[in-house]
């Protein structure tokens, strides 16, 4: 029987799961390819590191020893960033290889050019890690929902985030412990900046907007803000008026035709589905036209969840080669050449309630002022509570307001008017509350 023949690019934390799986599910993964999963050869990075489930004789440190061997069908590729791994994407698919990755940040920058690579070279190039980790949302979208029309994509992708602020949330600990915390348990980017920034989210909702809207869209589309500016208080703040923070990917096909596309911290409500998703578990909700909503939840980071995707997207391809099928499910919905150009809406049309905290010192008309800032705005005040002060009168005290739906270009601008305020005395936040997570 014909062996199915990887070269795995990458020997780090979900390289050696993929390893783990490979061993342990031998059995099963061959009776249900038809065919055994032979690793010829793995690529590691730094010589002399101590790695699980590698053969010492299939350890190399040179990728042509992938790329250039004709014997090896599908290139795995767990290096992650732009540089290398794209051009070891780019040479495997040039040479005929079908490609699995679990690369976000290349295939949302760079995948319209490689996947166009992929169908002229009758390769495949399979991605369900790139997504949510174990969740298998990228088979939902491209397979189980090809007769529907996605109107909203809306979730937790981040799985480093999620468990910053589910732990600054339920024990009260700073921003930077929690960090380490999620570095430690192997859920956050070698670079954190990404999963805290937002820059790994909005790659997710990049990719998965392609596919759900069948749209050809590139990260810059997406408005995007990160974690870092949330604080101890404003967890407490948000949950006295019955809310929790959350990093959320959205993107809604609107009525006028526009896509909204959007990552950031948003108040959601402390019943909703969306609030009870913590640590590193990734939330999904998917709209169809014809299906209504439906939740996909899961693992959406950390070794074996991820490795499990990948190995999946092993079966397929597999499967593909088996019976020279390659190319027979488009990997992103339609062929490149059918996607189409959406208009996005620019950040300062969108309309949100919104949360706003202000640190300002603690005497007659500072109030009175914010709020006349907000009126001339036309920002309705729905709700607002001041903290009483803990300290001497030099100390600020936080004002928190709730807004009703307000246009995000007015907020700012109202916002870059009260900074200038006397009695203010940081710049303002704002957050906005999305009631339908
Ligand atoms: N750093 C990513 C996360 C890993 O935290 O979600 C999975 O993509």
């Amino acid at each position: 029987m014909r062996a199915i023949r990887i070269g795995l690019l990458g020997c780090g934390v979900v390289g050696q799961g993929i390893l783990r799986l490979l061993r342990e599910h031998a059995g099963s993964l061959e009776r249900r390819l038809g065919a055994p999963i032979e690793v010829r050869r793995v690529v590691a990075k730094t010589e002399g590191k101590a790695r699980s489930y590698v053969a010492p004789e299939l350890l190399s440190y040179d990728p042509e020893t992938v790329l250039g061997d004709p014997e090896i069908d599908v290139v795995v590729e767990v290096i992650g960033g732009l540089d290398p791994a794209g051009r070891y994407v780019r040479t495997a698919l040039e040479r005929g290889k079908s490609v699995v990755t679990a690369n976000k940040f290349l295939l949302a920058e760079e995948g319209h050019a490689l996947f166009e690579l992929a169908e002229e070279r009758g390769a495949d190039l399979y991605f369900e890690a790139a997504v949510c980790g174990g969740i298998p949302v990228i088979r939902v979208l491209r397979e189980a929902l090809v007769a529907d029309s996605v109107v909203a994509v809306r979730g937790i992708v981040n799985g480093t985030s999620n468990y910053i602020l589910s732990r600054m949330q339920s024990e009260q600990i700073d921003y930077g412990v929690a960090l380490a915390a999620a570095q430690e348990a192997g859920y956050a980017e070698a670079d954190p900046t990404l999963d805290v920034n937002g820059g790994d989210a909005t790659h997710k909702l990049t990719i998965l907007a392609t596919l759900a809207f069948g749209a050809k869209l590139l990260p810059s589309h997406v408005t995007t803000e990160g974690i870092e500016h949330i604080t101890a208080i404003d967890m407490k703040m948000a949950e006295r008026f019955g809310y929790v923070i959350k990093l959320l990917a959205t993107a809604r096909s609107l009525p006028v035709g526009m896509l909204d596309l959007r990552v950031h911290p948003a108040l959601v409500p402390k019943t909703s589905v969306l609030a009870s998703i913590h640590g590193a578990l990734n939330a999904v909700y998917l709209e169809g036209a014809m299906l209504g909503p439906s939740l996909l939840s899961g693992y959406g980071a950390g070794a074996m969840p991820t490795a499990m995707s990948v190995v999946s997207d092993l079966v397929d391809v597999g499967r593909n080669i088996l019976r020279d099928s390659r190319g027979r499910v488009p990997q992103r919905t339609v062929p490149s050449g059918m996607l189409l150009r959406r208009e996005v809406q620019p950040a300062g049309m969108h309309v949100s309630p919104y949360y706003l905290r202000f640190a300002v010192m603690d005497r007659p008309n500072v109030i009175a002022k914010i709020a006349s800032v907000l009126g001339a705005f036309d920002i309705a005040i729905h709700q607002m509570i001041q903290e009483a002060r803990a300290s001497g009168p030099k100390a600020p005290v936080h004002v928190v307001v709730l807004t009703h739906p307000t246009r995000d270009d007015a907020l700012r601008s109202a916002l870059r008017e009260i900074q200038m305020l006397s009695g203010i005395v940081e710049p303002p936040r704002a957050i906005r509350i999305e009631t339908a997570a």
